[in-house]
């Protein structure tokens, strides 16, 4: 049952930084629930999610956790936690239900009822502006293959801005944008469902030339505290052979590459427009766009949950591949244990990675905003819900990261993914990845064990760092 031998004791031997941020992270649409409410639009994941054979079961995030209206529980058990931030997203279509012009007041109150709770509960609020849920409206414009959405995101970053930066002091604009791009139109399983190579690469440049263009509007808005969270899978070649190596230089790129360095260096590797060019799907940068792009960061949000191994190779029937021009690509399935996802567990890759995204990155700090691991939990007869695999996933993960820490990445925060069970995008909610446990039958929430423990780790930190 267990993924990997039990080490009960790690948790008392894991230190951190004195200041260290822990939290926790979810995404609007995966625990808010209430679509139709307070006069909220449609995004691009009601209409994915309600076509038929899109996600598991069919399932939608039409009730979720109803995290809308449970909001003041939630950040109760957070407070429980000993948690010292909540990183969460703000739903574009709920503060302008049509991506641009009108403006909802009843969103933006929302978002300022949960960051007053927030607050008042000594819990520092971390905001995401686009966690995935494109307004519809613009979808139907386009969406990201369509320059002038990046100028809607930055124009909506200024209005979340104008409602809650006075009390909201860490901002971040994308969530992913590896995802939103390549999921969402390069192999299709995530919104909008596109499966078009060059629509892929006209997204990825829009999503981060949006990114640039709602930093410059959040930097003259004052924001001390920005960043962006990219999503990292370390590719390894499964031989010697060159094309295996290529082949994982290509996913490489496209993966990791591909967004951090424009981010931070101001210009896109090389090897990875040549790839695309070939393909057929140039990423469309004008003049100025790469400037804008680099706009100064204070942090880099990583996330990160597994490592890849990939070869040249046929690709399973009905497995369109996630990159451009990577049709002969596969990535092989884990060696060892996997969780429900079918992810392997690779705590070593973590380490690695971070040292590698700092010296990548020198200088600027990073912070955890995603990892986790989902399982099959349930509520036993005791009431509790004992999880040991996602407890050692935990433990094993921080270790990484206070190993890196220790040989010099300066990593300043930790967010678990997740916060609670939620709605796991095309996986539905069959994927449990909370350190609480939602029962969708009733919504009551049962902090898990590994919560327990998590809470347990917290407090020893904030006990060092008070003596
Ligand atoms: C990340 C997403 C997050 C969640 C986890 C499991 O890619 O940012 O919303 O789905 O994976």
């Amino acid at each position: 049952m267990t993924t990997t031998d039990a080490r009960p004791d790690l948790a008392s031997g894991l230190t951190f930084p004195p200041g260290f941020t822990f939290g926790a992270a979810t995404a609007a649409y995966q625990i808010e629930g209430a679509v139709d409410v307070d006069g909220r639009g449609p995004s691009i994941w009601d209409t994915y999610s309600h076509t038929p054979g899109r996600t598991f079961q069919g399932h939608t995030g039409d009730v979720a956790a109803e995290h809308y209206t449970r909001y003041r529980e939630d950040v109760a058990l957070m407070a429980e936690l000993g948690l010292s931030a909540y990183r969460f997203s703000v739903a574009w279509t709920r503060v302008l239900p049509e991506g641009a012009g009108r403006v909802e007041q009843r969103g933006l109150d929302f978002y300022r009822r949960l960051v007053d709770e927030l607050l008042d509960s000594g819990v520092d609020p971390w905001l995401t502006l686009y966690h995935w849920d494109l307004p519809q409206a613009l979808q139907d414009r386009g969406g990201w293959t369509d320059r002038d959405t990046a100028a809607r995101f930055a124009d909506y970053a200024g209005v979340v801005h104008d409602a809650l930066g006075d009390r909201v002091r860490h901002w971040s604009t994308l969530n992913e944008p590896m995802c939103s791009a390549l999921l969402g139109h390069q192999s299709g399983q995530h919104a909008p469902g596109e499966r078009d190579a060059v629509a892929a690469a006209r997204a990825t440049h829009h999503l981060l030339l949006g990114h640039g263009l709602a930093s410059r509007v959040l930097r003259e808005k004052g924001t001390e505290s920005l960043g962006i969270t990219l999503n990292f899978t370390p590719m390894h070649p499964a031989t010697g052979r060159p094309a295996d190596v290529d082949a994982a230089r290509r996913l490489d790129g496209q993966q990791n590459r591909m967004f951090l360095l424009p981010v931070v260096t101001g210009a896109y590797p090389e090897d990875v427009v040549a790839d695309l060019a070939a393909a057929g799907a140039p990423l469309p940068v004008q003049d100025g766009d790469l400037e804008v792009i680099a706009a100064p960061l204070d942090w880099l949000g990583v996330n990160y949950y597994f490592e890849s191994t990939v070869q040249v190779g046929t690709r399973p029937a009905g497995r369109p591949t996630s990159f451009i021009g990577a049709e002969d690509v596969v990535e092989l399935d884990p060696e060892g244990p996997t969780t429900t996802m079918g992810w392997g567990v690779s705590p070593e890759a973590f380490t690695r990675l971070l040292l590698w995204i700092g010296d990548h990155a020198p200088g600027l700090p990073l912070v955890v905003t995603e990892n986790g691991s989902a399982w099959d939990d349930e509520v036993s007869d005791d009431g509790a819900v004992h999880d040991p695999e996602r407890t050692d996933y935990l433990l094993r993960h921080l270790e990484s990261v206070t190993t890196a820490i220790a040989a010099g990445a300066d990593v300043r925060g930790y967010f678990a993914w997740s916060l609670l069970d939620n709605y796991e995008w095309a996986r539905g909610y069959a994927q449990r990845f909370g350190l609480i446990h939602v029962d969708y039958a009733t919504q009551r929430r049962t902090v898990k064990d590994s919560g327990r423990t998590y809470a347990e780790i917290l407090r020893r930190h904030r006990q060092a760092s008070d003596s």
